[in-house]
């Protein structure tokens, strides 16, 4: 680092094992819905456990655009009053997050007015038409529809009957908002379940929404009661976050961290059920409801992990978890195999081509193809490598978790947008004892 260079990256170093007791982070899905929800709905929605980090403030910045009051109490607790939204005097500014313009375009397209969507340079290169489409199937109108920007005019919508393919909880959560204000049946069908917050959340609020078996999968449709009431949202603690500090524990010798209060919700807990069958120690204790989620705490263990085949069908629930399931990987002995990836390629970087290039850098052979990504470890990953993030939250964080297992230091260049997801990341890895230098 120069003199006035402003550190921007950061350095995990091997060391000792990693020990300690934290409570995971807010979920990030949840906090965008439980904004959105309470400021479609009528009075007040008081939320407990909300992530403040940059993908939710912007949510609560574009709310505040529409009308809604939405302002911070105290950590973490944020009160909500909703209201007919009207046309943001500005451009809505998305930021890094896919959820906040997904979610926003669908719940603005109910009412009749006028919206420019725009977002940072990652995110106005993702697929926007996955939920354009639809939406202009339900009668709101696009000026550029593939890509942010996007200009929107809403109101005056009907009924749809979408599939949704590739599963796109973001999409499905659009369609959901969107049909709130819709005259005629909404219904949703998908071949593999996504995350379904959107839809527990909505009947917490009052909704009518009904999920049932349909085909192999699922169809997801709104009642006649599309009212919502605002209520009392407790947000249980992000998996894909705690996701980190539970692998880093794994590969790390002579580590062992609990992480309090994550959420267990089936369509999320994909990541969990590939550890233990690769033969991680993990315990699940303490488990209840909280705000109609399951949640639990996880004690992680080191362990020899054995590499394993994840199968396509997995996907929808650990979408999010696959480049640190890669690092995972590149610590076991034998090869694992991912496959159904495709959707990797859409996030805020192509993650397949991330990975596959970083783990090569980190000495780790690995080859993406197609949809799939082969893992063929050959010991401990020596490292020593510094890894391009491409701008992507959870490729720094995956790679800083390698770092600490590897034979020599990982470097990340760069960190800062870690804060989209998980700002008090680096602050608990030095918790449990990780050596992450500021570079
Ligand atoms: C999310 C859904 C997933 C996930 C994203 C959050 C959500 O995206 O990758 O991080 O909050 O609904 P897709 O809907 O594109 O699969």
């Amino acid at each position: 680092v120069t003199a006035n260079a402003v550190p921007q990256g950061l350095r995990a170093v091997p060391g000792g094992g990693l020990r300690g007791d934290f409570v995971a982070p807010g979920d990030k899905s949840i906090s965008h819905r439980a904004l959105i929800l309470g400021a479609l709905a009528q009075g007040e929605t008081r939320v407990e456990g909300l992530l403040e980090s940059a993908d939710v403030l912007a949510t609560a910045a574009a709310l505040r655009a529409f009308g809604a009051a939405c302002e911070r109490q105290g950590a973490g607790v944020w009160l909500v009053k909703g209201a007919a939204w009207r046309s943001p005097k500005g451009p809505i500014d998305c930021g890094n997050s896919g959820t906040a313009a997904r979610l926003l375009m669908g719940a603005a397209a109910g009412f009749p007015i006028e919206t420019l969507f725009g977002g940072d340079e990652s995110l106005r290169r993702r697929p926007m038409g996955r939920v354009t489409a639809p939406l202009a199937g339900m009668g709101a109108r696009f000026d550029g529809a593939a890509t942010l920007p996007i200009q929107m005019r809403g109101g005056a919508l009907h009924g749809i009957a979408h599939r949704n393919e590739p599963a796109s909880a973001q999409v499905k959560s659009a369609l959901l908002l969107a049909g709130l204000r819709a005259n005629g049946p909404v219904e949703l069908v998908e071949r593999a379940p996504s995350r379904d917050h959107t839809e527990i959340m909505l009947r917490a609020f009052g909704c009518d929404v009904e999920s049932r078996g349909f085909e192999g999968g699922v169809m997801v449709s709104l009642g006649a009661r599309r009212d919502l009431v605002g209520t009392g949202v407790q947000v249980p603690g992000d998996p894909s976050s705690a996701a980190f500090p539970v692998v880093a524990a794994l590969v790390t010798p002579g580590s062992d961290v609990i992480v309090r209060n994550v959420l267990l919700n089936p369509l999320r807990s994909g990541l969990l059920d590939t550890l233990i069958e690769m033969g991680a120690e993990i315990q699940v204790s303490n488990r209840r409801w909280l705000g109609g989620e399951l949640v639990g705490d996880l004690r992680a263990r080191s362990s020899r992990l054995r590499g394993v085949e994840v199968p396509a069908e997995r996907a929808p629930s650990m979408i999010d978890e696959y480049p640190v399931l890669a690092v995972a990987a590149a610590c076991a002995s034998g090869t694992t195999f991912m496959r159904g990836l495709d959707e990797l390629r859409h996030k805020e970087s192509d993650r397949l081509d991330g990975m596959a290039r970083g783990l090569a850098a980190c000495g780790v052979e690995a080859a993406a193809e197609g949809e799939s990504l082969a893992i063929r470890p050959a010991g401990r990953p020596p490292g020593g490598a510094s890894v391009e993030t491409r701008g992507d939250h959870r490729i720094a964080m995956s790679f800083l978790v390698l770092g600490l297992a590897a034979q020599r230091p990982v470097t990340v260049d760069r960190a800062d947008m870690i804060a989209t997801s998980f700002p008090g990341f680096a602050a608990m890895m030095r918790s449990l004892g990780a050596q992450l230098e500021e570079v």
